[in-house]
């Protein structure tokens, strides 16, 4: 797609050959915040490539909702499928049920309970590391911390130990390749450079880790109880079952889209919760009276109102997921504009939760705002996407998050270290760097070997 796009007003600012490339490289939050000012659809330029951003919430949820005609694709579809096989992440839509109804039964309630178990020994882990006084580098720590726990119930054999470590290593240099190829031309995007043949290297080298624990399952013909265990047994709707690269890009993708989403969205509740001190001690009230010096577990969750709360105002002001694209298979009409076939949408939920037409004081962190009298924009929430393609782990992550913030709320106070804010680093999520804080012991028995509470 070259062209211009009749009736749909182009975004000011295109360079000749990298259209705009740069705000987007640069500061692409503050540039895409601009763009609801000229209109309901504006497009924008990726070198050569236009892209239709969509700037309404109704707008979104019509594209959401029509997955046959606005498919999976644009340029980070594409490099997610190079990046991890053809999973259900970007897998189109003539594939998207069949690998849909593959995975779900990994995401029920029962299984969700038994992940909640693996959860709550991990959080166990975390909050008894700290020594009293700490600075906590928190983006690290999650990172880790999520990383551990969501390969733990992907794959729980001690054989996978080594795939889970190569796998966590390889991760961050994946994501950052998979943004900057996005937006690079693709003549530049197959330079052999440093940055392109690092990302080269790290896909690969988690490629080979993940194959290995797979012939290994198969190998052992013991069930551990686990996502790839289910997997193995899964039948096709022919009744065989599904083939080594199915299953790989299966647990690629549920690695690549878990992981990374999860542990941004606690850095950043941990930040917010620093920065609204009123917030955190109110937190704590809740978790103290729910769980007393205990990590919470599975039954809690309907007691911690607050801590889900604060993750969704979270996910609300940091969205881990704040630019997913679409391609229209055909033609299609989108408010009053003919959108040609094989155009690139955007929707961004960023741009959409600091809409301040749709999220009343968007930049404010007001966990009340999510109390079940007060009124929303429809559509003006999307932290997990929607229609048949929203986030099948949207109560995974939630679980996980509300968990781990409650348990370690409860027995450690923290406090920002130094007044500067996180550095952004917009790759496939939202990435703040640089959140340090000060981590006070409350209770509980600590990695100095204190035990306070
Ligand atoms: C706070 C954490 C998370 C956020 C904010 C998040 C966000 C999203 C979003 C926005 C989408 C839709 C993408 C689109 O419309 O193109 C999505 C899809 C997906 N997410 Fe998540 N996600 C999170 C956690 C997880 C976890 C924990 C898993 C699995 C362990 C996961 C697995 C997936 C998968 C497989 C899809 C593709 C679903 C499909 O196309 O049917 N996500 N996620």
């Amino acid at each position: 797609m070259a062209t211009d796009l009749e009736g749909i007003t182009q975004a000011p600012g295109a360079l000749p050959i990298v259209g705009h490339l740069f705000p987007l490289l640069r500061d692409p939050l503050r540039f895409l915040n601009t763009l609801p000012a000229h209109g309901d659809l504006v497009q924008i330029r990726l070198g050569p490539q236009t892209a239709v951003v969509v700037c309404r919430p109704e707008l979104v949820q019509e594209v959401l909702l029509h997955d046959r005609m606005y498919d999976k694709g644009g340029p980070i579809i594409e490099r997610i499928g190079n990046a991890l096989g053809n999973g259900l992440a970007s897998c189109p839509h003539s594939a998207h049920r069949r690998q849909r109804r593959s995975l779900q039964p990994a995401f029920s309630r029962t299984c969700l309970r038994e992940y909640a178990a693996i959860m709550s020994q991990q959080i166990d882990t975390l909050a008894i590391s700290w020594s009293d006084g700490q600075t906590v580098d928190v983006a690290a720590q999650m990172y880790d911390f999520a990383s551990d726990t969501i390969a733990r119930t992907l794959f729980t054999a001690e054989a996978a130990g080594p795939a889970v470590d190569t796998v966590k290593e390889c991760l961050p240099e994946i994501f950052r390749g998979i943004y900057q190829q996005a937006v690079l031309p693709p003549s530049l995007s197959r330079l052999p450079i440093p940055p392109n043949l690092r990302y080269e290297r790290a896909r690969n080298r988690a490629w080979a880790a993940v194959s290995k624990t797979i012939s290994l399952y198969r190998q052992d013909d013991e069930t551990h109880g686990d996502v790839l265990s289910m997997l193995l047994k899964t039948q096709d709707d022919a009744g065989g079952s599904l083939g080594d690269a199915e299953i790989h890009a299966q647990i690629m993708t549920l690695l690549v889209a878990g992981i990374e989403s999860t542990a941004v969205a606690l850095t950043w509740a941990l930040h917010l919760l620093c920065q609204n001190s009123d917030v955190q001690e109110r937190l704590r009230t809740e978790t103290v009276k729910v769980l007393g010096t205990r990590t919470a577990t599975w039954d809690d969750l309907p007691q911690l109102d607050l801590a889900r709360r604060v993750i969704t105002e979270t996910l609300r002001l940091y969205p881990p997921g704040w630019i997913l694209t679409r391609t229209t298979s055909t033609e299609a009409r989108l408010a009053d504009a003919v959108i040609p076939p094989e155009t690139t949408l955007i929707y961004s939920p960023y741009l959409i939760h600091h809409d301040e037409r749709f999220n009343p004081r968007p930049d404010c962190f007001d966990p009340d705002r999510w109390l079940p009298e007060q009124q929303h924009v429809r559509g003006a929430f999307i932290p997990f996407g929607g229609g048949a393609r929203k986030c099948i782990g949207e109560s995974y992550a939630m679980t996980l998050a509300t968990l781990a913030l409650s348990t370690i709320v409860s027995q450690w106070r923290f406090s920002r270290v130094g007044h500067q804010l996180p550095h952004i680093e917009p790759r496939m999520t939202l990435t703040p760097h640089g959140v340090q804080v000060r981590a006070e012991c409350l209770q509980g028995t600590h990695a100095d070997g204190t035990v306070t509470g």
